[in-house]
């Protein structure tokens, strides 16, 4: 039975996965690395360390710690003024209307993001009074595919894994929903999120009582 709801962020309720790929490819642009949306789809999910080494990966290219911190600081400061323009219409379409039907509800519902921006980027939306429990990228020490963010969450919201279902646009995070032993179900495409229990476009497809209704059956 689903009680709980854990919901990444990144791509999920925002999308800004865009603005993670626009501000990586400034640093790759830098490095002379090629990259593509589609090489982004691995980055997606995963620290902003873990994302810049895959990132380096691509290009064959290794740095030493010390190297990475200047373009670690770039990326994010790239980011954060992308993020600080975002205004509330960046919600991603029907993503209020279900978090207003949880809340009504009364289910609870918690964030689980690798992001260490992710209290940020929730207030510019004005959507922080919707989660009961937020475990962000300051919180975890193992990173999607690790589980660690969202039993942390579970426990959190006093929830056994077995009674919680996790959104996740990310491979890496549709993987650790399912190593936590939760309901995992993908917003995007189906080949990209072949592990998910249920893929979704969006939440916007049918009203939110018949997203939830059809949910609670998973
Ligand atoms: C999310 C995104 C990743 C990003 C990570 C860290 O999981 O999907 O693309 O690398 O958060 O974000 P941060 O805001 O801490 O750099
Ligand atoms: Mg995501």
């Amino acid at each position: 039975e689903i009680k709980g709801f854990i919901f990444d962020l990144d791509g999920v309720i925002v999308d800004t996965a865009k603005y993670h790929f626009i501000a990586w490819q400034a640093v790759a642009r830098e490095l002379g690395i090629d990259f593509t949306e589609e090489d982004n789809e691995a980055l997606k999910g995963v620290s902003r360390k873990k994302a810049f080494d895959l990132l380096l990966s691509f290009g064959g290219l290794t740095l030493t710690e010390d190297e990475k911190e200047p373009f670690l600081e770039r990326k994010n400061r790239h980011y954060l003024a992308l993020v600080d323009q975002m205004g509330t219409g960046e919600i991603l379409p029907g993503v209020l209307p279900f978090l207003e039907v949880l809340q009504r509800k009364n289910y609870k519902t918690a964030l689980g993001s690798a992001s260490k921006n992710a209290r940020r980027v929730l207030d510019r939306l004005n959507l922080t009074p919707f989660f009961q429990v937020i475990i962000d990228g300051n919180r975890v020490k193992k990173a999607k595919p690790d589980p660690e963010v969202f039993l942390l969450g579970a426990g959190e919201l006093g929830l056994p894994p077995e009674n919680c279902l996790v959104f996740e646009d990310a491979r890496a995070g549709i993987a650790a929903a399912k190593a936590a032993g939760m309901i995992a179900v993908g917003i995007g495409k189906r080949d990209q999120l072949s592990q998910a229990d249920l893929v979704i476009p969006g939440f916007y497809q049918e009203s939110p009582e018949a997203l939830l209704q059809r949910l609670l059956r998973l």
